[in-house]
């Protein structure tokens, strides 16, 4: 199958990574390489570029579509909370430049067997990482009713989600649940009639619940960004684009604190915590996509790019 995926906020992103011909730049979510195409084609040969992706189909597109920039492009595949330890491996302690696009390729949503898309009936997976344990069939099967309920209601902001967990319970002490059709079956019968006429596909927000879960998507991001201000030069910018209003909160609240680290009450003179602000936040207000790419690509609906710039005192 052709990786298809149209790159979000792809000017926009570009631009404010401020790119310096002769830098190291890190894409830490290559998916197709659209991002780091860009990133390449304004490389000179002492440029260099390095591709994080977890997942395998990601990897062999964008080697694929990278392949013209030869040297320049260093691909890896790994989390990109591990973009420290990488960059350690391959020689390289600092960079001009880090970009993340989150969340899932159009890609990985139209490979059916993957199991991350409601339209299709497949084996219940979800894992962006095939190498690792945990798919979305031991989360429907495993996870108590209550972390059910959490992680429907906080990851997918769902209104029906006691009701979701609870009949995914009931209907798993009959029989496991194994593939996305049954749990859609299932989703459709917690929720009104009423409400399932309106407001998009009624496992939607149910299914990226259990993704965020499955990948452990929050808590890689608000564990990860701290290292990568770390790992950027003077003047060097981390640009991200999210999907998820809690993704974003967690990107806002990280760069706000590198920029004011200071944690001594409001009333004290002078800092005597002694931690120093990282950089400077570019974006006081996340940069959003245009009318025409709203109307060009659905996907980049709810995204959202938020830069922040390193300055080493
Ligand atoms: C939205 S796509 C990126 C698309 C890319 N910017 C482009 O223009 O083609 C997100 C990609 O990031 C990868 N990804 C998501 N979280 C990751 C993580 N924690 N570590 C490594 N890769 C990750 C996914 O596998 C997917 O390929």
């Amino acid at each position: 199958m052709e990786f298809r995926h149209k790159s979000v906020l792809l000017e926009e992103s570009i631009e404010a990574l401020h790119i310096r011909p002769d830098g190291i730049y890190v894409d830490g979510t290559l998916g197709g390489g659209g991002h780091s195409y860009e990133i390449c084609r304004r490389l000179s040969d002492g440029g260099r570029l390095i591709g994080i992706d977890q997942d395998a189909a990601a990897i062999a597109a964008a080697t694929k579509r990278l392949e013209e920039f030869k040297d320049r492009v260093t691909i890896v595949r790994s989390n990109y909370c591990d973009m420290k330890k990488e960059l350690g491996k391959l020689g390289i302690t600092s960079v001009d430049g880090v970009i993340l696009d989150l969340g899932v390729s159009s890609y990985q949503l139209d490979e059916a067997e993957r199991g991350f898309t409601y339209r299709e009936d497949a084996p219940l997976d979800m894992r962006m990482d095939q190498r690792q344990t945990l798919s979305a069939k031991e989360v429907v099967n495993d996870y108590s009713e209550m972390e059910l309920y959490h992680i429907i209601r906080d990851y997918g902001e769902e209104r029906f989600a006691k009701n979701i967990a609870k009949h995914i319970v009931s209907a798993r002490k009959e029989k496991q649940l194994e593939t996305t059709g049954e749990l859609i079956h299932v989703i459709k019968a917690a929720i009104p009639a009423k409400a399932r006429a309106t407001g998009g596909h009624p496992a939607k927000r149910t299914f990226q619940a259990i993704r965020i879960e499955v990948n452990r998507e929050l808590y890689v991001l608000d564990h990860s960004l701290g290292d990568m201000i770390d790992l950027l030069n003077d003047k060097g910018r981390i640009c991200v684009i999210t999907f998820h209003s809690l993704e974003d909160r967690i990107v806002k609240n990280k760069f706000r604190e590198s920029e004011n680290p200071c944690t001594c009450p409001k009333e004290f003179p002078v800092c005597i915590c002694g931690k120093k602000p990282k950089g400077r936040v570019i974006t006081r207000k996340p940069i959003v996509p245009s009318e025409e790419e709203l109307e060009e690509n659905t996907r980049s609906k709810s995204s959202k790019l938020r830069v922040f710039e390193r300055e080493i005192q």
